[in-house]
């Protein structure tokens, strides 16, 4: 054991170094034990609740100042010892984007089950867990219906589980964002009674936002998947911006190594300039995925778009067409209430 630590400097500890939160992860009482951290710390984590930890934090005691409000749900730490199933995200670019959750997670099960777009990111996984990384890659197959593989990675994750292995699963970007087998994977092994969590990821939105210097906060941003779009009679507001995702692969439903099919791109074209028009201008995105790489921003009229500047990566942004519109009646409300 070092010397008696606060609550304050172990939870730093843990948020800047990975291998203390990997310490933490496999055994609390034991990780916080050997940190030295004091009883205040240790009673409050334990407890579970806001209130003991901003004391601890704040180095006040329970009757000058606790919080009024209980609002956890039970006590994680017991459930850390528990916990079947994890699902973490890489981020677009693992160099940086990896948070310190997900390492220690990876670091800390017994397999880990990836599927990530690039070597870079692969490498990092296995250097994280040599023995226990595997690759779903293998079950995308050329040609393929998508869907199929998906099933076949969901199988092989809850295989593990049940076979009583911490499995943590790795994707690319966020984990919950697009990856159908993350969000089916947990949502069964629930069902079985096993602990499963999703920690979040850096997602391609969110590499989006950065790059591009947009913020959704300004006129809203409805994100959508480009063969949803086309598909299906959506309330799409042009005041709004439009984030569409697999813009590349749209129409589509299998895997390809080799190029998709994009017969439905100028459908797709056709559905946009209806709500936008020809000579709207939008972005063509694909996020980094390497260090010392600069993003690919495109801006081009929606009447020169073509199947060739997009790929299985890419992402559209649509910025908005037209001013917002006031709402009289809720205005008036807003005002009369204030
Ligand atoms: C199956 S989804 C995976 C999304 C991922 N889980 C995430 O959090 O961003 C694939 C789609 O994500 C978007 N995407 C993936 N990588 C990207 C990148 N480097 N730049 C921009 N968009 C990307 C594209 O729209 C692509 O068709």
């Amino acid at each position: 054991m070092n010397g008696s630590i606060g609550l304050r400097d172990y939870l730093v500890r843990l948020a800047t170094e990975p291998t203390a939160l990997a310490s933490y992860v496999r055994d609390p009482d034991a990780a916080m034990a050997d940190a030295g951290l004091d009883r205040t710390g240790r009673d409050a984590l334990a407890a579970a609740d806001i209130g003991p930890i901003w004391n601890a934090l704040l180095d006040r005691t329970a009757a000058n100042g606790s919080a009024d409000v209980a609002y956890s749900d039970g006590a994680r730490m017991a459930d850390r010892q528990r916990e079947s199933l994890i699902v973490v995200g890489t981020g677009i670019c693992a160099v940086g984007q990896l948070t310190v959750d997900a390492i220690a997670y990876m670091k800390e099960s017994d397999v880990v089950l990836y599927l990530v777009g690039d070597p870079v990111a692969e490498s990092v996984i296995r250097s994280l867990n040599p023995s226990g990384a595997m690759s779903l890659r293998g079950y995308y197959g050329e040609g393929i219906v998508r869907n199929e593989s998906y099933e076949a990675m969901v199988q092989h994750i809850l295989s593990c589980v049940r076979a009583g292995k911490r499995t943590c699963v790795a994707f690319y970007g966020h984990p919950g964002v697009f990856a159908y087998p993350a969000h089916e994977a947990i949502r069964r092994a629930r069902k079985e009674g096993y602990v499963a969590r999703m920690l979040p990821g850096v997602s391609a939105e969110d590499c989006l936002f950065a790059d591009l210097n947009v913020d959704p906060a300004v006129n809203g941003c409805q994100s959508v998947e480009a063969s949803d779009f086309l598909v299906h009679e959506k309330a799409i507001d042009t005041s709004c911006a439009l984030v569409l995702w697999q813009v590349g692969v749209v129409g589509d439903w299998t895997y390809r190594t080799s190029g998709y099919e994009l017969r439905a791109f100028p459908l797709l074209m056709e559905k946009l300039t209806r709500h936008y028009g020809k000579w709207h201008e939008v972005t063509i995105y694909e996020a980094a995925t390497l260090p010392e790489l600069k993003p690919k921003i495109l801006k081009i009229a929606l009447g020169y778009l073509t199947p060739e500047y997009v790929n299985a990566g890419t992402t559209m942004y649509v910025p908005p067409a037209r001013a917002k519109t006031l709402d009289a009646a809720y205005g008036s409300l807003l005002a009369a209430a204030r």
